[in-house]
């Protein structure tokens, strides 16, 4: 690391920057932190040029950008629109995780792969993965990570197809990924997804309960059933906070919990943000990245 004082500039297309990034940001060793809120993706070039050539290019992988918000395609965009606007030697590092979503979902993705691996002696490749809640960015991050893995992965929706084929068209251009868009929004129609899937995640939104032990009962093949959100009621019946691969009650269904996945998530954001500060070299970080680290964290 040089000597150079850590600066993070945070932008948010959104009215505020997140206070728990900023939180994150600080514990993890920024010494200078800049909130920009309303930012449009045409004034990203701008900020960063304004950032790069204000420092001498050695002390550029000490600067960094860090986008949040609450939209992972916006957030992809203004990733590589800062990337796009480097002049090398005059460079910086950046790092995107909207909503915390893509530290969340690499976290939860991690955390069921320890338990399918040493439970079950399973890894991604060809396992059929069920997403409720795959309209929101924690949903969509963890559909494409575990299809890059090689997972068979359904976009659950919910309320109408529509916006649930649009995210998988997006994943198919952007990572070449190919999922599939389900129907679940009948009991009939989740019984019949839970009944083929062999995890689940459930990343609906906060305080909803997407599963409940009546749509497990027909959960015939399922192996790990993992659940974000941390508000009651639990989006999965009978999940435990802190569950961490062990089974939900009454089932040989293991579950993974909110808490387990927050502590991997918390430490995943941190390492990524101590990442660019100790490199030398300029990064640019997204969920892909974030999965690397969780996964290093989980062994
Ligand atoms: N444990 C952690 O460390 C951690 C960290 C961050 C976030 N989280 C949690 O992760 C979850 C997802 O967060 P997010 O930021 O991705 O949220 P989000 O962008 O608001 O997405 C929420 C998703 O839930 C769906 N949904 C809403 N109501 C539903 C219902 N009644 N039935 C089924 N699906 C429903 C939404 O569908 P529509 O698009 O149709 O509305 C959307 O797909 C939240 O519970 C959040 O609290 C956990």
């Amino acid at each position: 690391m040089s000597d150079a004082t850590p600066i993070l500039h945070m932008l948010s297309p959104q009215k505020h920057m997140s206070p728990f990034d900023v939180n994150m940001a600080a514990d993890a060793g920024y010494k200078v932190i800049v909130p920009y809120i309303n930012v449009t993706q045409e004034e990203v070039t701008g900020l960063v040029q304004d950032a790069i050539f204000s420092r001498p290019p050695e002390y550029g992988a000490n600067t960094g950008v860090f986008v949040g918000g609450k939209d992972a395609i916006l957030a992809l965009d203004f990733l590589e629109a800062a990337r796009k606007a480097l002049v090398p030697p005059f460079q910086l590092s950046v790092l995107a995780d909207p909503a915390g979503s893509f530290t969340t979902a690499a976290a939860m993705v991690a955390c069921v792969e320890r338990a399918l691996k040493f439970k079950f002696g399973r890894d991604w490749k060809g396992t059929k993965v069920a997403v409720f809640g795959a309209t929101g960015v924690v949903g969509f991050a963890s559909s494409i990570i575990a299809a890059l893995e090689g997972a068979d992965v359904q976009l659950v929706a919910h309320r109408g197809l529509d916006r649930v084929v649009k995210s998988a068209q997006v994943s198919k251009e952007r990572f070449g990924v190919d999922l599939q868009a389900v129907a679940g929004e009948t009991d009939a129609q989740k019984a019949e997804i839970i009944a083929n899937a062999e995890v689940i995640f459930a990343a609906a939104a906060a305080g909803v309960q997407v599963l409940s032990k009546q749509h497990l009962a027909s959960a015939n093949k399922l192996l790990v059933v993992a659940d974000v959100n941390a508000v009651p009621p639990a989006g999965v019946e009978g999940m435990d906070l802190f569950m961490d691969g062990t089974p939900l009650p009454d089932s040989n269904v293991l579950g993974v919990g909110p808490l387990a996945i927050g502590d991997i998530k918390y430490k995943t954001e941190s390492g990524l943000f101590k990442q660019m500060i100790g490199s030398k070299e300029p990064l640019s970080l997204d969920f892909r990245h974030a999965f690397t680290l969780a996964r290093q964290l989980v062994a």
